[in-house]
């Protein structure tokens, strides 16, 4: 069985997800580092994509250790099979549908809790699969924070403002990384570490424009015409170059996604 993912497969977005992950990557490691992660454990990494967090930790668990990427799509683990280590192995399937025989050391999720109907399911199911002493940790990204260009830059804001109405139309947890609190505490899971970091850039800020722009293509029927729920017609090379002269013009520093993680050890 395969499930679809709002933002889909394309070779584009597969670029994208990668750029995003070599951007968030050290986040996620300090996450996976503070969940004590070590050689010799075993990881189960939930909705893995093309498997850049799988990736993370088989290196950080080693030849005796283990990764299991579970993922809905299975083009996608298709396309994670192409770089795939030997002590990593994906399974296909919706994750509250598939039965797993063994618990792990560590549980994670990037970019996944976003996109939950069943949300406190599946966190007692991710919190279930955990060995006693182990951890649970997810990485999300933030959808519902305003951003910020200071001083501003109107074609940022706009531009971030019709990222968010996008991103909230197909992420029903699109607030998560405000709610960590609540909803583990209302799947009686402790109050987790939290950790929240605002990439920020000035001068032309190449990797943030690119990251907004390929995001927001990844949104859009057709990335060559992109309409604006404000009437703004543009198409990804015109936005990148007119963000970047803006920004830079103005002496700008530009905010993006919020990027927070949540982890916890369970009893
Ligand atoms: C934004 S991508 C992130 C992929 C990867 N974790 C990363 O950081 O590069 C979210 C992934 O979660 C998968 N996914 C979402 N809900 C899922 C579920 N219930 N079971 C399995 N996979 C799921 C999607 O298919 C998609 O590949």
């Amino acid at each position: 069985m395969s499930s679809k993912y709002a933002l889909g497969y394309s070779e584009r977005e597969i670029k994208r997800l990668h750029f995003q992950s070599s951007i968030i990557e050290p986040i996620t490691i300090r996450m996976l580092r503070s969940c004590g992660i070590s050689r010799g454990q075993n990881v189960l990494d939930i909705g893995s994509g093309t498997g850049c967090v799988s990736r993370l930790a088989s290196i950080m668990v080693g030849s005796t250790g283990s990764v299991t990427g579970i993922e809905q799509s299975c083009s996608a683990i298709n396309i994670a099979n192409r770089d795939k280590k030997d002590n990593i192995s994906y399974i296909c399937g919706k994750f509250e549908e598939v039965a797993f025989n063994k618990k792990f050391d560590v549980v994670v999720g990037r970019a996944v809790l976003l996109f939950q109907d069943k949300i406190h399911l599946f966190l007692e199911k991710a919190a279930n699969l955990v060995k006693p002493g182990g951890y649970l940790a997810f990485h999300e990204i933030d959808d519902s924070r305003q951003f910020h260009s200071y001083p501003p830059v109107g074609l940022w804001d706009r531009t971030m403002a019709e990222l968010l109405i996008r991103l909230k139309k197909v992420c029903p947890q699109y607030d998560i990384s405000r709610r960590f609190v609540k909803v583990f505490d209302e799947v009686g899971i402790s109050i987790p570490n939290i950790t929240y970091e605002i990439p920020v850039a000035g001068g032309r800020a190449e990797k943030l424009c690119f990251w907004a722009v390929e995001t927001l293509c990844s949104l859009s029927e057709n990335p060559e015409s992109i309409l604006f729920s404000d009437g703004f017609k543009t198409n990804s090379k015109s936005l990148l170059y007119s963000l970047q002269n803006e920004i830079y013009k103005n002496k700008s520093q530009v905010e993006f996604l919020g990027q927070s993680c949540a982890w916890v050890k369970i009893k």
